[in-house]
């Protein structure tokens, strides 16, 4: 089996962040999000991938290289637009072959392993395997309709959807699926889908299962996504010792990378620390990442993302739930009331008067 991960699309409800970014490299406890879904496959035997990539091409290229870290062989390929799923797939024709393969969307991320799911798959031969969850929200997403256990029908962001079960982002399919894409229109928002590719196998009578996740899944395709994916994964953390302690206070579960010095801070976890940082004065609360070479200095943090070589100083009010891309300084001096919430591009800066 083949494995196809999508790292391409336009990434718009993570602006600003998606303007300088892919969003599927933003850190989430410190890792690229994207490597956790690749990760996942080569647990589940899956070697051979294809990365979907898009304006961020390039980045998403040097940031996973040829695959050798992970003892797989990448191979990235444009997609000349976002035009959807089904398109991605289509964009992938060539390289996928005649092979079965598991499509993962880059920026999704699941606890549960795929192995038995890939197993399942291998042994029944369906046309297609779709992953579902229960979500209370379920017109922001794809949704399957079921008889019993059976998919009878799958809408992409109904508006008037009929069940609670939403499409997590990992799919397996057979090369049936490619003469299914041949025949799609667009959608009413311009996209080849995924999901009318799928109901065009159920329609044409090939099997489709369903699988309900056990676990979590987060799609990190916004800020408050992308925050609770890193409390998620900060929640099973490991805690490591590497840095430097002086007269601090260290709770609960903290990773703290080589090279870092904590000065007269308490920091209470779980929260991860890359490497080269410096924190004095400070607090860092729970469900934080700070990447590495960043600076937080006679300020507060809590429940956020910090990314590489950032500077948080003097500042009287805590910063919470914020996303703080590469390269931005925010400098405070004077006390105004309340909390701080953060979502800043990479290399911005901001003085709180
Ligand atoms: P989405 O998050 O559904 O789409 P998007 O990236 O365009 O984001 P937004 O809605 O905020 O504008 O895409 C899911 C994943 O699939 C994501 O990793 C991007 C990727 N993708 C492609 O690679 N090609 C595409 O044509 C599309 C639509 C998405």
């Amino acid at each position: 089996m083949k494995g196809l991960i999508l790292a391409g699309g336009k990434g718009s409800r993570l602006r600003p962040i998606t303007f300088s970014m892919a969003k599927q490299l933003v850190p989430v406890a410190n890792k690229p999000v994207i490597e956790y879904g690749l990760e996942a496959m080569v647990a589940a035997g899956i070697r051979e991938i294809g990365v979907i990539t898009g304006d961020t091409g390039e980045e998403v290229k040097s940031g996973l290289g040829d695959g050798s870290r992970w003892d797989a062989r990448l191979t990235f390929i444009p997609q000349e637009a976002p035009l959807g799923l089904a398109h991605a797939v289509k964009t992938a024709r060539g390289f996928l072959g005649e092979s079965d393969f598991l499509m993962y969307l880059g920026d999704n991320l699941i606890k549960s392993s795929l192995t038995d799911l890939v197993q399942e798959f291998e042994e029944h031969q369906p046309a297609a395997t779709i992953l579902l969850t229960p979500v209370p929200n379920p017109s922001d997403f794809g949704v399957a309709e079921m008889r019993g256990d059976q998919v009878v029908g799958l809408e992409e962001k109904p508006q008037s959807p009929r069940s609670n079960l939403a499409l997590v982002g990992v799919y397996l399919f057979t090369k049936q699926i490619h003469d299914t894409i041949e025949q799609l229109r667009p959608s009413r928002r311009g996209e080849f889908e995924i999901t009318d590719a799928i109901q065009l196998l159920i329609n044409g009578g090939h099997t489709v299962r369903s699988h309900i996740v056990q676990g979590w899944w987060k799609d990190t395709g916004t800020v408050e996504a992308m925050l609770e994916a890193n409390r998620l994964i900060l929640e099973d953390l490991d805690p490591q010792q590497h840095g430097a302690l002086e007269d601090s206070r260290i709770e609960g579960r903290v990773a703290i990378g080589e090279g870092s010095s904590i000065k007269s801070s308490t920091i209470r976890g779980p929260v991860v620390i890359g490497q080269g940082c410096l924190i004095e004065n400070a607090y860092i609360g729970p469900f934080t990442s700070i990447d590495s070479q960043t600076q937080v200095v006679n300020s507060e943090i809590e429940y956020s993302i910090v990314m590489r070589e950032c500077v948080l100083s003097d500042l009287t009010n805590r910063i919470e739930g914020s996303l703080i891309g590469r390269g931005v300084t925010i400098k405070g001096s004077v006390s105004i009331p309340g909390t701080l919430n953060l979502v800043m591009g990479d290399n911005s800066s901001a003085v709180i008067p």
